[in-house]
């Protein structure tokens, strides 16, 4: 904006400029007005043609890409700087999209963008831009300054308690920002979007594993504003030619087997941590222990039941999702793999991935949480091919053990 009002201000004080040199001339010059005329026009013409030749070739290359529709799809990822949604561009990145990604770093990692955009440093790959989906006017600048074709939205606060305690900035991240995001999508003619949904939505069902039939009955703020946002999706795509899946996820642990990235929150949202940084944390000795909270669940061992994705998977099942995206209309799918394990088993896998005999203090009941959630991942086996592969928990925790040892502080301590 900036630039281009300096540039066609000096192109008219140019003109004017010349105009006024050109008036002096008749003053004084025999020639005719007309021929002078003429002339001057020409000059203020070249001048601008120069000064906007100028401006294309100064500013160029990354723009010209990101907002020019070539053949290559180009995915818009919210919250890619976060824990899942960075593992997502590594993966679309791998796979040849163009990705452009927005977070506000409330909670993902600049240095996550920084390692993805040295593996990836071409011009037309990957650009980050640093905005807050709350905010109307950047979201909509991102759309029509950008070729987007599709959308997979990740950024969300997503911390149970937390929702608990702080509702109403849950109902606002969550579904507020979604709200805003479909309407500059519907503005800007974008009809493809994968929504990062939750199990927190179905709350505790009477009967397991889950399905995708199983009744929404979520029982805190963080999956009431899931369902929310959900509902909004759906009730949006029936009047419009939205095509958009909804992806329920249940929980996600583990890192990329390549060891580029990891799961690694910043250090004041540790309290709320998930139990996968949590067990790195006691294992690595930045905490004192591991906090188990609720021992006298109906379970077998009275420790809560989770259905652990690792996740890799969980984006294997976003781009088989976006790949086969339906011309409108919304689809739904549980992304778990399809057993249960409880917290005491995931902690004694921690233990032996990691080799360290953490210790545990066990703690009453977590506010909002529930006994046992697993799903029944048969209908995005049957409709899009996609199962679990990482299967073995102590396998998984190790290959994300390696990344968190090499990163003790996160991504701080990467080489950037
Ligand atoms: N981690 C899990 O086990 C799990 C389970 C189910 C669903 N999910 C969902 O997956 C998505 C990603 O979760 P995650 O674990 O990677 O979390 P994360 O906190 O690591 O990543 C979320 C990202 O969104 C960004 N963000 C938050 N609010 C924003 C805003 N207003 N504008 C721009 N950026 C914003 C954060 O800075 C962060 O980078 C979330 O929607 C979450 O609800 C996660």
């Amino acid at each position: 904006m900036c630039i281009s009002f300096s540039i066609s201000s000096f192109c008219v004080l140019t003109c004017n400029v010349i105009f006024s040199i050109a008036e002096m001339d008749y003053g004084i010059s025999s020639r005719p007005r007309s021929q002078l005329a003429v002339k001057v026009v020409v000059v203020c013409s070249l001048t601008l043609v120069f000064m906007f030749m100028l401006r294309q070739s100064s500013t160029a290359p990354e723009r010209v890409m990101f907002s020019r529709h070539d053949g290559i799809t180009h995915v818009l990822v919210t919250g890619g700087a976060g824990y899942i949604g960075s593992h997502a561009v590594l993966r679309l990145l791998e796979d040849k999209y163009r990705v452009t990604i927005v977070d506000n770093l409330s909670r993902g990692n600049l240095g996550a963008v920084k390692t993805l955009q040295q593996l990836f440093p071409g011009h037309d790959r990957l650009q980050f831009i640093l905005a807050d989906l709350g905010d109307t006017e950047a979201v909509d600048h991102i759309f029509s300054s950008n070729a987007i074709d599709a959308v997979m939205h990740f950024a969300a606060v997503a911390y149970v308690e937390e929702s608990v305690e702080e509702p109403l900035r849950y109902y606002k991240n969550i579904t507020s920002n979604t709200l805003i995001l479909l309407e500059a999508m519907k503005k800007h003619n974008v009809k493809k979007l994968i929504y990062s949904s939750t199990c927190a939505t179905y709350g505790e069902p009477d009967k397991m594993p889950i399905t995708e039939e199983t009744p929404q009955k979520p029982i805190n703020p963080y999956g009431k504003a899931k369902k929310m946002s959900e509902d909004i999706i759906k009730d949006h795509a029936k009047t419009t030619d939205l095509a958009a899946t909804i992806l329920r996820y249940f929980n996600v642990i583990g890192s990329d087997p390549k060891g580029i990235l990891g799961e690694a929150p910043p250090p004041e949202f540790r309290q709320h941590g998930r139990i996968s940084s949590a067990c790195f944390d006691a294992a690595l000795k930045i905490t004192p222990g591991l906090k188990v909270k609720g021992t006298d669940y109906k379970t077998k061992d009275g420790t809560c039941i989770r259905d652990y994705i690792h996740v890799t998977d969980l984006v294997d099942a976003h781009v088989k999702a976006l790949e086969k995206l339906r011309s409108s209309g919304v689809s739904i799918y549980n992304v778990g793999t399809g057993e249960g394990k409880s917290v005491k088993e995931f902690v004694d896998a921690c233990k032996a991935a990691t080799g360290v005999n953490i210790p545990v203090t066990y703690l009453g009941r977590r506010p909002g949480d529930y006994a046992e959630v697993w799903s029944d991942p048969t209908k995005i086996k049957v409709e899009l091919n996609w199962s679990a592969t990482y299967l073995d928990l102590k396998e998984t925790l190790a290959m994300a053990w390696k990344w968190q040892q090499a990163h003790p502080k996160g991504y701080q301590s990467a080489a950037l």
